[in-house]
């Protein structure tokens, strides 16, 4: 593994993006993924579990995938989204007998121990809703300062997607998204306003298709579910692809521009619940808590995707 490599633990809730954020991190040369942590949110628990497992083998990855939390820490209802993601959460691609299994040991207590045992060098990037990073810094404080960077997908300072607002990550667990964001901890968020400028065209499909290896025959396989439903729902020409576009900027920042904000999660309102408050134009006069992702380049962003799949065989 390439020494200057940066290291990172990849919370997810595999969904077809949270899926290409792992074939982007899996065997790029800039990326050490020490393991993946999975939540529920597209799905329950035992799903995005059992697709993270199934991407894990179907890629051959080398990489420990461990169950985190099924429910959020306080809101009782449970929401998916199935009518985005499908039944099993990853419909679509079709994958062989599972062989491998999780790790017994739970997911927060990984992330814990992890942080707790490395050098501050250690690169969060959750993909889904907070949960384990959020009982992770109430079950052991002390990992705070020991997190190099958070570099969530989550939240928006415009629309939201979940309600007129909220982002379904943050919505799906916004007392752990108020827990991370007042952490302390460095964030990066890579908001609605980012992401939906990596919208995933049928050119884009085609031209991953033809690397014609294992990853990129996934990525088509996935995206022509992804793209039906994206269109469906939101009339997207093509899906947003969300999650890669953290790992995307850790491999190389200058496909992202970002702008420091102040940000809330109202946690509160009835009507709001959910909604990251980002103080743009800082009318507040408040510290920056987050450096919040506003232009993608595009062109670059699909070089590195193309870059990443093509580590494959
Ligand atoms: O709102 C988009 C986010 O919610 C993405 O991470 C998607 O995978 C879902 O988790
Ligand atoms: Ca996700």
């Amino acid at each position: 593994m390439n020494t200057k490599a940066r290291k990172i633990i990849l919370d997810c809730d595999p969904g077809h993006d949270d899926a290409v954020a792992i074939e982007l991190a899996g065997k790029h040369p800039a990326i050490d993924l020490l393991g993946i942590t999975v939540v529920s949110g597209n799905q329950t628990l035992d799903k995005t579990l059992n697709n993270a497992l199934h991407l894990v083998q179907h890629l051959g990855l080398d990489v420990p995938v461990y169950a985190g939390c099924g429910i959020p820490m306080i809101r009782q209802s449970q929401v998916i989204a199935d009518d985005i993601h499908g039944k099993s959460g990853l419909d679509g691609p079709v994958f062989s007998e599972l062989e491998i299994e999780a790790e017994k040991e739970h997911a927060v207590q990984f992330i814990v121990e992890t942080l707790r045992k490395s050098d501050g060098d250690i690169t969060l990037v959750p993909t889904g809703p907070l949960t384990n990073i959020a009982m992770a810094m109430r079950l052991a404080p002390d990992i705070v300062p020991k997190i190099k960077e958070i570099v969530l997908m989550g939240g928006a300072y415009q629309l939201g997607n979940t309600t007129p607002v909220a982002e379904f990550n943050i919505y799906v667990d916004a007392e752990a998204a108020h827990v991370v964001f007042e952490s302390g901890a460095p964030i990066v968020m890579m908001g609605l306003d980012l992401t939906r400028q990596a919208l995933c065209y049928p050119s884009i499909v085609e031209r991953m298709r033809k690397i014609d290896n294992k990853a990129s025959k996934l990525f088509s396989d996935m995206m022509g579910f992804f793209n039906e439903t994206q269109k469906r729902i939101f009339g997207w020409d093509g899906a947003p692809l969300h999650d890669p576009t953290c790992i995307a900027y850790l491999i190389n920042p200058d496909c992202v521009e970002t702008k420091d904000m102040r940000v809330k999660v109202e946690i509160r309102s009835e009507n709001c619940y959910g909604q990251t408050i980002c103080d743009f134009y800082n009318v507040n006069k408040e510290e920056p808590n987050a450096k919040v992702g506003v232009k993608l380049n595009t062109e670059l962003f699909w070089d590195i995707l193309e870059e990443g799949l093509r580590q494959y065989d």
